[in-house]
C-alpha cells in the first residue's frame, strides 16, 4: 500500500514536471540577441543613421588626423580606451553589460569622423546610446582618464589630444544621467 502511494505522489510529479523543451527564455519573456556571424556584434534596436548623431561637426584637414596616427591609429586608440575601461573596477560594471565589439567599432568611427579621417559614424546618437545607463559624472572622468591614457600610449601630442576631447565634451550632457 505504501508503494502505491510513493508511486502514484512519483508519477504525480512527474506529470507536473515541465517538458524539457519548455522553451524559458520565451516564458519569461527573456530577449535572447545572437552575435551577427560575420561582425561578431549584437544587434541593437533600430535608428536612423547620420553623421549628425557623433555628436559634433568634424575638423577639416589632414594634419590632426595624422597626429593621431591615421585611421588605423585611430581606431586602436578607441579599442585601446575601450579595453582599459573594461578593466577598470570604476565602470567596468557598465562596460561587461554591452557589446564591447561594437563600441570599439563604432567609438572608432565617431573619433574618426570628428577627427576629419575620413570616416561616416553609423552609431547611435549620444542620449540613446547612453539611455539608462545611470553614467554619473565620477563615470565620465574615469572613461576620459582612459581615453588620455590611450592616447599618451600611442604618441599623440598634447595638443591634438585636447583637440579631441573638446569635441567630444559637448555630449556630456547627453551621457551623465545622475
Ligand atoms: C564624452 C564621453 C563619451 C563618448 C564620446 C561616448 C561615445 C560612445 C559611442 C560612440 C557609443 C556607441 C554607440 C553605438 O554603438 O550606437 C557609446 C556606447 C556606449 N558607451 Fe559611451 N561615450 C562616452 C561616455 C561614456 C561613459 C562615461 C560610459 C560609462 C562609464 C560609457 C559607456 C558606454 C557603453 C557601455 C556603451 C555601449 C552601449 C550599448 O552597446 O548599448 N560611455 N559611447
Amino acid at each position: 500500500m505504501l508503494l502505491t502511494t510513493t508511486a502514484a505522489a512519483a508519477l504525480m510529479l512527474l506529470q507536473q514536471a515541465p517538458a524539457e523543451s519548455t522553451d524559458w527564455d520565451a516564458e519569461f519573456g527573456v530577449e535572447v540577441k545572437e552575435r551577427d556571424a560575420v561582425t561578431g556584434e549584437l544587434p541593437v534596436d533600430p535608428y536612423t543613421q547620420s553623421n549628425a548623431n557623433a555628436g559634433a561637426k568634424p575638423y577639416d584637414g589632414a594634419v590632426l588626423a595624422a597626429d593621431f596616427g591615421g585611421r588605423e591609429g585611430i581606431a586602436r586608440i578607441a579599442a585601446r580606451t575601450v579595453d582599459l575601461s573594461e578593466a577598470d573596477p570604476r565602470i567596468a560594471d557598465i562596460f561587461a553589460a554591452n557589446d564591447m565589439v561594437r563600441l570599439k567599432r563604432t567609438l572608432g568611427e565617431q573619433f574618426c569622423y570628428l577627427l576629419g579621417a575620413g570616416c561616416e559614424y553609423t552609431g547611435r546618437d549620444m542620449k540613446t546610446a547612453h539611455a539608462e545607463m545611470g553614467v554619473t559624472k565620477a563615470d565620465l572622468n574615469a572613461l576620459v582618464e582612459n581615453l588620455q591614457i590611450a592616447m599618451r600610449e600611442a604618441g599623440v601630442p598634447f595638443a591634438a589630444q585636447n583637440r579631441l576631447l573638446s569635441k567630444l565634451a559637448p555630449a556630456s550632457k547627453d551621457i551623465i544621467e545622475r
